[in-house]
């Protein structure tokens, strides 16, 4: 899809459709009634019979006459101006390019980013309006055919309209951020949304290198070999049940000054989790290619930090396995040796997101990391928790976690803190080993969170659990049925305001 910067009176723009947002009430703009006029009032008829009144989700949709350059006119409700956001505002854009994209409209031009929101600068609605457009237009169709390819039409030329003030360099800039990002979320989706079938642990692996060198980064793997004669007894642990072998994931960014300490970002690559020995209900089963969230989202803010230039230090591991019942699968019971030297109790098997990312939390440590933040498909608990709209947010350091909170908030990808008080860690101290791998179901998210913590002494840190939000269960316009690329938004707002 192509993104145009576009200016000049808008009832003179040539172009198959006009996409213009309206405020609730305020339906009386000279913008409005100098388009009415040219449609000889049919706007002002529908406000007047309340067809449509500008709340949010309503849309009016209309042909133009021969005589005026646009040929159809689309404006959508912006809900009432107190309640506008920049979140909103990609919202609305996801809606709308939906909405045209079904009608076979490929091409608009849109209004959006003169979205009133107080204290918003233009950069930040064309990002909002670019990112609301580009998620809605992915679609995970390798597998489909031909026709039904077809079906889902893509966009092809999407403008901004600018007003006489606006600066153009701005736009632009901000329309190439918009690009970027999703560019990392997109990859994040399709990672994501690959069967297990031909998403083994060293698919995942070739993918990062092949995105690594496409990027410009340093790609390291370690195999399984490696892994067992350093002692990643974690990784292995989860790995022996499944006939494919297991990796340890490595990327490393430099945006920043030689000597910065790097942000690390840990996440969890577990490419399909049966269970194993502890299967899981067979029931959405399925959903369990998704339990690879954490290290997708990681690779796709790797993917747009580098797109980005963005001016920090960055490492990125993902222990990639696989969680598979077998005759030489670990068994509840079992106890693991983990690369800190500290012994599990695995009374479950199927709490094994925990067990590879406590040796992926060590390792990160020899890169002396400023901070390491983790994503991970951690625990059912948390969809309890919080649902399908927000993140849990954990960790040992409350001015990282407020900074994550803040861009949580700023992205749309929103975030939540439980606490991680000492009582908590006491629910999962071993009887036979230093720690069990599970504290009950009382509280699953944080006795999760308190486990890792263990291997996280050493550094700031904070644990982001997505098993909520990584998977779109229906499909919304700016995301259809599948993964939904979470994180990625967010942690490069993050970047993006750490000096
Ligand atoms: N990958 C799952 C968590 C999950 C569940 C993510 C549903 C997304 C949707 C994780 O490995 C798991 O199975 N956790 C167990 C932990 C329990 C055994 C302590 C859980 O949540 O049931
Ligand atoms: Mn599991
Ligand atoms: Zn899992």
């Amino acid at each position: 899809m192509e993104f145009k910067i576009k200016r000049g009176p808008l009832a003179g723009q040539k172009t198959p459709c006009l996409v213009l947002g309206v405020l609730e009430g305020k339906l009386k703009s000279t913008q409005l009634q100098e388009l009415d006029q040219l449609l000889g009032g049919r706007l002002a008829r529908s406000f007047r019979s309340k067809e449509f009144t500008g709340a949010e989700g309503e849309k009016l949709f209309v042909h133009a006459g021969k005589d005026v350059p646009w040929e159809r006119l689309l404006l959508v409700g912006m809900g009432r101006d107190r309640d506008l956001s920049l979140s909103r505002l990609q919202h609305i854009s996801s809606a709308a390019a939906r909405f045209l994209a079904e009608k076979k409209i490929g091409q608009f031009l849109m209004a959006l980013n003169q979205a009133p929101i107080k204290g918003s600068s233009l950069a930040q609605r064309v990002q909002s309006v670019g990112e609301g457009v580009l998620l809605a237009d992915y679609r995970f169709d390798q597998y489909l055919n031909d026709e039904k390819r077809k079906k889902n039409l893509a966009l092809t030329a999407v403008s901004f309209w600018l007003d006489s003030g606006e600066k153009r360099a701005e736009a632009e800039a901000a329309k190439e951020v918009a690009r970027q990002i999703c560019e990392g979320v997109c990859f994040a989706r399709d990672l994501v949304n690959q069967p297990g079938n031909c998403k083994s642990p060293e698919y995942l692996a070739r993918q990062a290198v092949q995105m690594a060198e496409e990027v410009g980064i340093k790609a390291t793997l370690l195999e399984r070999d490696e892994l067992a004669r350093e002692g990643f007894g974690g990784i292995l642990g989860v790995a022996q049940g499944s006939v494919r072998d297991p990796y340890l994931i490595v990327l490393e960014y430099h945006g920043g000054t030689e000597d910065a300490h790097p942000i690390a970002l840990v996440g969890k690559g577990v490419v399909f989790d049966s269970g194993g020995i502890s299967l899981k209900p067979s029931e959405k089963m399925d959903e369990m290619k998704m339990d690879m969230a954490g290290a997708a989202a990681v690779f796709g803010t790797m993917l747009s930090a580098a797109r980005m230039k963005l001016p920090v230090n960055l490492v990125a591991v993902v222990p990639a396995v696989e969680n598979m019942p077998s005759g030489n699968a670990i068994r509840p019971g079992d106890i693991l040796t983990s690369l800190s030297g500290k012994t599990i109790e695995v009374l479950n098997t199927d709490a094994e997101g925990r067990l590879i990312l406590a040796d992926a939390l060590t390792y990160v440590g020899r890169y002396n990391p400023r901070v390491v933040i983790d994503l991970a498909t951690l625990t059912g608990a948390c969809i309890i928790a919080l649902g399908h709209h927000a993140s849990a947010v954990l960790g040992n350091h409350d001015g990282l976690i407020r900074q994550l909170l803040k861009a949580g908030e700023r992205s749309g990808e929103r975030l939540w803190q439980l606490p991680l008080w000492d009582e908590y860690s006491s629910m999962i101290k071993g009887d036979f080993a230093d720690i069990k791998n599970t504290g009950g179901r009382p509280a699953g998210t944080i006795t999760a969170a308190a486990f890792l913590q263990h291997f996280a002494e050493e550094y700031s840190w904070a644990h982001v659990d997505i098993a909520g939000t990584a998977w779109e269960e229906k499909g919304r316009p700016g995301c259809p049925k599948g993964g939904t690329g979470f994180g990625v938004r967010m942690l490069i707002e993050y970047l993006r305001g750490v000096e």
